[in-house]
């Protein structure tokens, strides 16, 4: 997998690529990009942003800017480039990313993700460029990075050798495997901390109840913590 990731702050990635999880991804063939905004800009003064027509408070990032980006990265009209490759904008208002559209990102062979700033996007940009509009949740942060590694980390360790065990992420919350239920408890040790006992099914060894144990437990937790829509 190859993201390339186009943003004002490059170097908040550099933090995000000596996490484990990352490191073992790039070993593992993955590679992660970076296009800085600000070393693209037709503009003197390496403008990147610009007040809202209409006005209103905050700055939105170029259309001019972008393009030529895009332009510098690809070699053509990013126009077209949406029928090549996922181009994905990170905005609050997109869609809401969950483990279904995290298994659609992780089959593609490479993706472009877009950070805003400021107020955001141009639309534009959202218009003619993006092929995606996502968002982590309806909550408003101050530019699309953090929501970018939260989209890289998913996208990531659902690709082979990005955990120690590759089982470890067929069964998780939200998976196909459990009926895109949360996930059942899980327990380590002690087995027992200040009275507190581990089930004792778990400790039984006895594999078919505790499969049966851990799918009751995981539609028991699917039933108090309703995912959105399934309420
Ligand atoms: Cl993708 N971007 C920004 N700026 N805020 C968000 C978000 C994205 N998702 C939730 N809040």
């Amino acid at each position: 997998m190859e993201i390339d990731i186009f943003t004002l702050f490059p170097e908040w990635f550099e933090w995000f690529e000596r996490q484990r999880h990352v490191r073992n991804a790039i070993a593992a063939g993955s590679r992660l990009g970076y296009v800085s905004f600000r070393d693209h800009t037709p503009l003197s003064a390496g403008q990147v942003d610009d007040t809202p027509f209409g006005g209103g408070a905050g700055m939105l990032l170029r259309v001019d800017v972008v393009e030529s980006a895009l332009r510098a990265r690809y070699g053509m009209d990013p126009v077209r480039l949406r029928e090549h490759r996922r181009v994905v904008a990170l905005t609050p208002a997109g869609r809401l990313l969950d483990d279904a559209l995290v298994d659609e990102l992780a089959a593609e062979p490479h993706l472009t993700l877009l950070c805003g700033r400021y107020e955001g996007f141009d639309e534009r940009i959202l218009e003619h460029f993006a092929s995606d509009e996502v968002s982590i949740g309806r909550y408003v942060l101050a530019g699309g990075e953090v929501a970018a590694m939260v989209v890289c980390d998913a996208v990531l360790r659902k690709l082979p050798g990005a955990l120690g065990d590759a089982s470890s992420s067929a069964e998780e919350s939200f998976s196909a495997a459990l009926g895109g239920h949360p996930e059942y408890p899980h327990y380590t040790r002690p087995a027992e901390h200040r009275g507190w006992r581990v089930p004792e099914v778990l400790l039984s060894g006895h594999h078919e109840r505790i499969g049966q144990w851990r799918r009751e437990r995981s539609r028991e937790r699917a039933r108090r913590r309703p995912a959105p829509g399934q309420d």
